[in-house]
């Protein structure tokens, strides 16, 4: 208040008051409330700021995430070599081993993600995972996944593999949309929609209750 001509000053009447007594005045008043909030959306922001966060993950994650220390997805055109100079020959040249080799992953070919994207319905649903093996957040995630398509693979649920770069990349921005490895994606049964995994948390439990929110 003494700071003279321009000076600002900042109220924050809520800072103290934690998000459950938050939602009890709201209920108890019966404030209208944005109607995002009952599809995910925890922490609501700018809309491109904002996304739905999965059971249990602070609500942080759905808001500005990208200010996280632990950005977990990599660019499509990032090597696994240092820098950037690096980049083309480490996509070309250099081979790392294949992931999600386990015997529940399908390797799909790019017929089969085309008639998974196509204009039929499905019979089955879909999780599969877009990714390059170079990427060190898909290396992250080998386990978990493999881990996941061992518990839920079965007649009602397909877990399959896409590998989206190289000769597959343009194919996968367009088609799948994809922007960062890896990408997970979900493809509903009886349904032409695809549904993105929208969180940068990959653990088993977060992806199977993703899956399990479908069914
Ligand atoms: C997976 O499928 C791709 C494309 O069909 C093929 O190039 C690749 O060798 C297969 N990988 C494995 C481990 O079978
Ligand atoms: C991926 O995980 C499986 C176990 O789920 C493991 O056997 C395999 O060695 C891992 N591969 C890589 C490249 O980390
Ligand atoms: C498939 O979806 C349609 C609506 O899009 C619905 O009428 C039908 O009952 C569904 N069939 C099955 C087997 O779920």
């Amino acid at each position: 208040m003494d700071g003279g001509v321009g000076s600002l000053v900042k109220w924050n009447p809520l800072a103290n008051v934690v998000g459950i007594a938050v939602w009890s005045f709201l209920r108890t008043m019966d404030v209208p409330i944005n109607a995002l909030h009952s599809q995910g959306f925890v922490s609501i922001g700018c809309e491109p700021c904002t996304r739905p966060v999965m059971p249990g993950q602070h609500e942080r994650e759905g808001r500005w995430w990208w200010e996280d220390a632990k950005a977990k997805e990599c660019g499509l055109h990032n090597g696994n070599v240092n820098g950037a100079a690096n980049n083309a020959i480490s996509e070309q040249m250099v081979e790392v081993a294949d992931l999600f080799m386990s015997r529940s992953v399908s390797n799909l070919s790019r017929g089969e993600m085309e008639t998974l994207v196509g204009k039929n319905k499905r019979s089955k649903s879909s999780l599969v995972v877009l990714y390059a093996p170079w990427c060190q957040f898909s290396q992250a995630m080998n386990d978990s996944f493999n881990a996941v398509a061992e518990k839920l693979c079965g007649p009602d649920l397909m877990v399959g593999k896409f590998r989206a770069d190289r000769e597959q990349k343009e194919f996968a921005q367009q088609a799948l949309k994809l922007r960062t490895f890896p990408t997970i994606l979900f493809f509903p049964k009886n349904s032409t929609q695809v549904i993105k995994y929208p969180s940068e948390n990959r653990d088993v439990d977060a992806l199977i209750a993703f899956v399990q929110a479908f069914q």
